[in-house]
């Protein structure tokens, strides 16, 4: 599996993305994804299915240390102690001693960055994660969150697909030497039926699912596409093997429109790019 580098992380390029996968369901889904191959799994606290992630991983066969594992501190546990408490409860739930990954899911204006940043580098000092990372911050945020961390920023997740244009938040994110993974990255099931992604993708004999992937990947950008039906596992996951033009990859590019965006919570900041 491809790796993007940064900042000491290695993290496989396609992962699985695992909201909405809850209970049994979502145990066999997610052990399907480790089972075909997938090395990256990606799940919340709030999402409520850390214990069928660490369920799939167990039933899987597939070795712990093989695994590439991502979870978040959800935004109302980000004051100090509360988030320490909330890492070890979320490490309780999944069943392993350490994450790979730890992302602050949401900014939370009400507690300071430096305060939940000091926090985050604890517990990666004491060894609960193995790398930690941002999600959904903004210009200025980002530059506060670089400037304040003392351990290295591995990625930023945010909103990315064809349909929205995240150039500048990506500039400024790789100024620090994070990677980039992108959440929604098939626009939560908008770009299967979009006409320019079908059309590019036949021509190489893939789906617009397909092209929408290979053509952040080809940017050197991590996918997390999510599914709950098993076939659509394997499709998201065959796309390394075909190559679009530089053509295709502005014509791609050309389909993003100011109203994009696809997940803008109540708690979402004030997004500036
Ligand atoms: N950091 C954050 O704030 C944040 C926010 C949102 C999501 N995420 C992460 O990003 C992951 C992916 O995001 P997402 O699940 O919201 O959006 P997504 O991956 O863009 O799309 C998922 C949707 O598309 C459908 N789909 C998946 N593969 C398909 C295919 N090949 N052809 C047609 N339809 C397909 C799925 O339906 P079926 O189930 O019917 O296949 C599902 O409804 C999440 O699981 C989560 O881990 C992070």
């Amino acid at each position: 599996m491809q790796v993007v580098e940064a900042n000491g992380a290695r993290i496989p390029i396609v992962g699985f993305g695992s909201m909405r996968l809850n209970q049994e369901a979502g145990v066999r889904v997610i052990a399907a994804a480790l089972r075909i191959g997938y090395r990256h799994i990606d799940t919340a606290q709030a999402y409520e299915n850390e214990r069928e992630v660490g369920a799939a991983i167990r039933a899987s066969g597939v070795a712990r240390d093989e695994i590439f594992l991502t979870t978040k501190v959800a935004w109302q546990r980000f004051k100090a102690e509360d988030l320490t408490r909330s890492v070890n409860e979320s490490l309780e739930r999944l069943g392993v001693s350490h994450v790979d990954l730890l992302l602050l899911h949401w900014p939370n204006p009400t507690v300071p960055v430096a305060e939940t940043l000091g926090a985050l580098c604890k517990v990666k000092k004491a060894g609960l994660t193995r790398h930690i990372g941002i999600s959904n911050f903004t210009l200025p945020l980002i530059e506060e969150a670089a400037k304040l961390s003392s351990e290295p920023i591995a990625t930023h997740q945010i909103e990315v697909h064809p349909f929205i244009d995240r150039a500048k938040i990506v500039a400024a994110s790789a100024r620090h030497g994070m990677a980039i993974t992108a959440y929604c990255p098939i626009a939560r099931g908008r770009v299967p039926g979009n006409e320019t992604l079908a059309r590019i993708g036949a021509r190489h004999g893939k789906t617009a699912a397909q092209v929408s992937l290979r053509w952040l990947v080809q940017q050197g950008i991590i996918v997390i596409p999510g599914t709950s039906k098993e076939e659509r596992v394997a499709e998201n996951f065959a796309i390394l093997d075909f190559a679009l033009s530089e053509a295709e990859m502005a014509e791609i590019a050309a389909l993003a429109r100011p109203d994009g965006r696809v997940v803008n919570p109540p708690h979402a900041p004030q997004w500036d790019g």
